[in-house]
């Protein structure tokens, strides 16, 4: 091949996977399987490797990042990236107005609304169309240059495409969206790493990391909302955002257009309502006049423009003292700090606790007990302390000590090398891990026992009359319960109906109430459908792993080395099954899906995958059903899979199984053959 023709292919290559990322990363569609772009990325990567000089800057290879900076040059924006004044209410909103309308000589003015993303500031300079500089925003005059590090964002194109500026510089914010926050800290849990406290300083911190490679692993998401250079030729902003959009840039999902103030308050009442439903975090909502002509003739006060306002909604975050901390012992042990603060209302909640989250947290914040801290309340998550006021430090500030012992059972903690969080190694021996044990098995997803309330439990412990889950069905009667305080005869009778309601249960829940590490609700359901009996789940925990580190246990779904071993850990423990043995002699009980090893196994060999919504049979049972056939039965669908039965609903799973033609039956052909079979299931 000449060098010409590997070019060619090389640019191809590059174009179209620009193309699907645009696709996938923009407008969240996927045009290919996955296997296809990974070959593609793949095909291109090769050819990387063979001719190096064929290597362009914007090749979606050069996005992984890895270049190590001592630090980050500084950038002077050539146009100052400016902050927007506020507006608190609904009065500020039409003295903006008045503002605006009464500078410009006119009635009415034609105003865009825009979500106020709450991330940080990001300006992207682009030259023919390349990307060539990534700044912070600094001091707004000054920034840092993470070029680098903007380059592994993948929404953020490298090349624009259409007929844009020969000079574009972009603005935006960098957002973490709330979904991709929750799977970052999830995975951080399973790999033993500290959490994130909040998606804000998760992207702020990781926009400015100095190794690049770990800023690829942040699921950082650009938002543009306005240009500072190569906007000529253009009228008004929405016009202009339609623009970045045609050249491949992320711009606001929704936007609104207002003819007047009315329309703007209007659209704070619907955002308002919005809000929590949105998939990233917003502090507020931006107005913009429309008209470039008008933004000219409006200009600048000091550091705000006169023709835009953020509209706030009620803060989330209050300035407050930090009194003390005290440690919170959790269901595992785990010790939270928690931040006792002089109490403060923070949008329209008194708050007079707030969580700071782990020990690293605490050295990241630079906390001491005595300062000004910021508190924000965000969703329905815990106050948190967002960050500290300096400036406002006492002379006695104290240092925040972590505790060497429990404060409730004065067992030793202890931190594991690597782990972020500290924990109190008493188990069940501490009161605290008790009660938290307890409100766990109890839990509505769980055992699921009514009136069964935290005081109450807590009220239990501490007179000593439950050490274990067993005990609750076993040491519990009418004259103990009514003789605590604000129990009478009738609400005991209550909680002892409620408990006994409870002791028919599902394996599954009765998994998931035992609160062995990471196993929860989806977990349990995965070990109880692949086993069928509590036995065969112990005799599978039970065997070591491999001299690889594999378990048994791995053949589950969503099983992986840590939490087979925390499965394997839990079940090894005498303590453990003595409680399971407990708990079933006092009359928990719930079907068992037996291997039937006497009937013939049609199946063996073969692999099905249940999926969508099935109406005659439970999922759990159907699985069950094809397993005492002989068949496997798998979580994701493979050119392995031999068949899948689909029930309304069936979504990716349904797609992958008609591209690899695996043949797929509905629910009816599947109850037919269940019957053909004479397998029997469920109550
Ligand atoms: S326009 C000249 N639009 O809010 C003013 N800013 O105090 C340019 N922000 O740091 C700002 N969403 O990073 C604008 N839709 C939006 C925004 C937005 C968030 C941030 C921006 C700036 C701060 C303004």
């Amino acid at each position: 091949m000449t060098t010409d023709t590997v070019s060619q292919q090389v640019r191809a290559l590059v174009e179209r996977i620009r193309q699907l990322d645009h696709a996938y990363y923009v407008n969240n569609e996927s045009l290919v399987p996955d296997s296809e772009y990974d070959a593609l990325l793949n095909q291109l990567r090769q050819l990387e490797a063979q001719h190096p000089s064929l290597v362009t800057a914007d090749s979606p290879t050069q996005r992984v990042g890895g270049a190590v900076a001592q630090g980050f040059t500084s950038v002077t924006h050539d146009v100052p990236m400016l902050s927007l004044d506020n507006a608190f209410d609904a009065e500020q909103l039409v003295d903006f107005d008045r503002r605006v309308c009464e500078g410009l000589g006119v009635a009415q003015v034609t105003y865009v609304g825009e979500p106020k993303l709450d991330g940080v500031a990001l300006s992207l300079l682009y030259r023919d169309g390349e990307l060539v500089r990534g700044a912070t925003r600094g001091d707004g005059l000054t920034g840092e240059d993470v070029t680098a590090n903007v380059r592994t964002i993948r929404n953020v194109p490298l090349k624009l495409v259409g007929d844009y500026p020969a000079v574009l510089e972009v603005r935006g914010e960098v957002v973490i969206h709330k979904a991709d926050f929750e799977q970052l800290n999830k995975k951080a849990e399973l790999a033993g790493e500290k959490t994130y406290a909040n998606p804000r300083n998760t992207a702020s911190g990781s926009l400015r990391q100095l190794d690049s490679a770990m800023t690829a692993k942040r699921p950082l998401k650009f938002c543009a909302y306005s240009v500072a250079q190569g906007q000529d030729g253009y009228d008004c902003h929405s016009e202009l955002m339609e623009k970045l959009k045609a050249w491949g840039l992320p711009t606001h999902d929704v936007q609104a257009s207002c003819q007047s103030i009315d329309d703007c308050h209007a659209f704070v009442e619907e955002m308002s309502a919005k809000r929590e439903a949105l998939p990233y975090d917003i502090d507020g909502l931006v107005f913009k006049v429309d008209q470039f002509a008008q933004q000219e003739e409006l200009g600048f006060v000091s550091r705000a423009p006169r023709w835009a306002i953020a509209w706030k909604f009620p803060a989330q975050e209050k300035l407050t003292k930090l009194l003390g901390v005290d440690f919170q012992v959790g269901r595992t042990g785990a010790l939270t700090p928690v931040a006792r603060l002089e109490p403060v209302n923070v949008a329209g909640v008194m708050v007079s606790n707030a969580t700071l989250h782990n020990q690293d947290e605490i050295a990241r914040l630079g906390v001491k007990i005595g300062d000004m801290v910021s508190v924000r309340r965000a969703g329905e998550v815990i106050p948190q302390v967002v960050s500290v006021d300096l400036s406002q430090r006492p002379d006695d500030a104290l240092d925040i000590e972590f505790p060497s012992q429990c404060p409730v059972c004065h067992s030793d903690v202890e931190r594991v090398e690597g782990e972020a969080v500290a924990r109190c190694t008493g188990g069940l021996v501490c009161s605290a891990q008790r009660v938290e044990a307890l409100k766990h098995f109890v839990s509505r997803k769980a055992m699921d026992v009514d009136g069964l309330g935290d005081k109450l439990l807590e009220q239990l412990v501490a007179r000593d009359w439950i050490q274990g889950p067993a005990d609750l069905y076993t040491q519990l009667d009418v004259v103990k319960l009514a003789s605590l305080p604000r129990m009478a005869e009738k609400s005991a009778q209550n909680v002892l109906a409620a408990l006994e309601a409870s002791k028919k249960t599902t394996l599954a829940k009765f998994l998931y109430a035992l609160g062995i590490r990471e196993v929860g609700v989806s977990t349990a359901n995965n070990l109880a459908a692949q086993y069928g009996t509590l036995a065969a789940l112990k005799e599978a925990a039970l065997v070591p792993s491999d001299e690889k580190g594999n378990w048994v246990l791995q053949e589950v779904d969503d099983v992986g080395p840590i939490v087979a071993e925390h499965i394997h850990n839990f079940f090894a423990q005498p303590e453990n099954t003595a409680q399971i043995d407990a708990l079933v002699s006092a009359g928990i009980n719930w079907q068992e899906i037996e291997q039937d090893n006497d009937r013939p196994q049609p199946l063996a060999g073969q692999t099905w995958v249940l999926t969508g919504k099935l109406e005659q049979i439970s999922r759990a049972d159907g699985e069950a059903a094809l397993r005492s056939l002989g068949a496997k039965v798998a979580g994701s669908v493979s050119k392995k899979t031999t068949k899948v039965v689909a029930g309304p609903g069936a979504g990716s799973k349904l797609a992958k199984a008609e591209s690899l033609a695996v043949p797929v039956i509905n629910e009816a052909a599947f109850m037919q053959l269940l019957l053909t079979y004479d397998v029997e299931f469920g109550e």
